[in-house]
């Protein structure tokens, strides 16, 4: 298949599943508590189920990983979706409209493309390795921004562990007074999407999992910016942990106060 053909396919997708974000109207029947503040609902499952099928039929034999399974084979043997069926559930629950699809792909090890859509705004983020970022279609770049006084920083609050909030509220402080101000939107997904086209100049969460982030690592890179551990280390791909992204000017100030 052309790698073109590929990104058309899953795109088109990715739209089909899209609508049952946007259509289905959510009641509190339809919601399952997974833990503190962590929820999945009946558009997790079914965009899921949907998507599976989907990507599984675009490329055969191929390994999807995504969020709602019990059963995940972490590894890039094969060709491997990375799928979160919607990043933002608590966002959607809410009616924020701020809530998005994230696909990553891995073919032969290496990153193949990303797609990161927010069906509400109807803003699609994609990208195919070495041929740059897109939104909807129109190239995009991170942020010429290397002050981090003039920056704009999003955060995540990993909600799921509050033993971990002081850990996150003080870098927020210290970030805060730093900068001209900060966001949480509630789409790690989306956070990264915006720093890879200027809306945000950085963005930070303690803890996250591939799913939230390998669509973004691939657009982000593709669009000029660079993502990290705090320590400064690579992702590990299939491995959760820490998460900042930068338009790459400004990286080392935020590192510097995060790490
Ligand atoms: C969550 C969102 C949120 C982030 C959490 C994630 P979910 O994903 O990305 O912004 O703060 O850490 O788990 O549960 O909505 O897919
Ligand atoms: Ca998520
Ligand atoms: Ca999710």
């Amino acid at each position: 298949m052309k790698p073109h053909d590929l990104m058309e396919k899953v795109e088109k997708a990715v739209r089909a599943a899209g609508r049952i974000i946007r259509d289905t109207r959510l009641d509190e029947s339809h919601i399952t508590v997974k833990g503190t503040a962590n929820f999945a609902t009946l558009v997790d499952f079914e965009v899921q189920s949907y998507l599976m099928q989907e990507l599984a039929g675009i490329i055969p034999g191929s390994n999807v990983i995504t969020e709602e399974s019990e059963d995940n084979r972490f590894n890039l043997d094969s060709p491997t979706w990375v799928l979160d069926p919607v990043d933002g559930t608590t966002n959607l629950m809410y009616g924020c409209r701020m809530s998005a699809i994230s696909i990553a792909l891995y073919i032969g090890q290496k990153p193949e493309l990303g797609i990161i859509f927010n069906p509400e705004s109807d803003e699609m983020f994609t990208a195919e390795a070495g041929k740059g970022a897109f939104l909807n279609g129109r190239s995009i770049s991170v942020s010429r921004n290397g002050r981090l006084q003039d920056s704009l920083i999003g955060f995540g609050t990993t909600p799921y562990d509050k033993t971990k909030s002081l850990q996150t509220f003080e870098r927020v402080h210290s970030i805060f007074t730093a900068c001209r101000d900060v966001r949480r939107s509630g789409s790690a997904a989306l956070d990264i999407a915006y720093v890879a086209c200027g809306r945000l100049d950085g963005f930070f969460e303690l803890n996250l999992q591939p799913w939230d982030y390998d669509a973004g690592i691939i657009i982000l890179k593709e669009a000029g910016g660079r993502i990290t551990r705090f320590s400064g280390e690579e992702i590990n791909v299939l491995k959760q942990g820490s998460v900042l992204a930068s338009n790459g000017l400004i990286h080392e100030q935020l590192q510097n106060i995060i790490r």
